[in-house]
């Protein structure tokens, strides 16, 4: 009998990137194997107010083991801003507007705020929260973090969002310059994946079936 959590998105990227970096004898499943699952909203004050709304309400909903994530980028020179606005950072979506165009919006605005900041002052981290929950019970939350420096200018493009104009001191280059093996390595993202494998490994899995 496999032992079933849902990863609450039905983006399947973050689901072969979870599934690929936590070893756990479980099987994954995405939103999108549930019928009429109510979105819910991501409208916390902190990521990890999102993580744990998302994973709880996706707990309770699909009456299984939920793991929700929330991340964004914190830029000190912005007291902390787009923070959890990072997303909608330059305005609401506009309707069949493309995700690479609203990463576009959101990185001119950002530069343009940041103009007149001088490099040694335009440090800035991703952060990324994930909670795993229960329908009533929230049962680990981690954070992982990515530290770099906003570039003047956008550079490569790989990636998504911010990634062309964050710069990471230890790659020499920005996340829109790395592959995505090198971005894993030290992304938040990875950096909270692999603070949850402890966790996961000590806590008693659920069997569904
Ligand atoms: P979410 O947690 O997937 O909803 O991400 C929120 C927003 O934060 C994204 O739309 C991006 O603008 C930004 N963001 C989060 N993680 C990354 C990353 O790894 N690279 C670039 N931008 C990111």
């Amino acid at each position: 009998m496999k032992r079933k959590i849902v990863v609450a998105t039905t983006n399947t990227g973050k689901i072969a990137e979870l599934s690929a970096m936590l070893d756990a004898d479980v099987q994954w499943l995405s939103l999108a194997d549930f019928e009429g699952i109510q979105e819910v909203p991501e409208d916390g004050a902190t990521f990890a107010e999102n993580a744990r709304k998302k994973a709880l309400g996706y707990a309770a909903a699909t009456r299984c083991w939920a793991i929700a994530d929330d991340s964004g980028l914190c830029v000190d020179a912005l007291d902390g801003a787009p923070g959890v606005h990072s997303a909608r950072f330059s305005g609401p979506k506009i309707e069949g507007e493309q995700r690479g165009l609203i990463d576009h919006r959101n990185i001119e605005k950002l530069l343009d705020l940041m103009k007149d900041v001088p490099s040694e002052n335009r440090t800035a981290r991703f952060i990324c929260s994930i909670c795993l929950a229960k329908p009533d019970e929230v049962l680990a939350e981690t954070e992982g973090k990515c530290q770099g420096m906003i570039a003047k200018e956008e550079i490569g493009e790989n990636g998504f969002g911010y990634d062309p104009v964050f710069f990471v001191e230890s790659l020499g280059k920005t996340l829109g310059q790395a592959s995505s093996e090198e971005k894993n390595k030290i992304s938040h993202r990875g950096n909270a994946i692999r603070n949850l494998q402890p966790i996961l490994e000590k806590l008693q899995l659920p069997t569904n079936e």
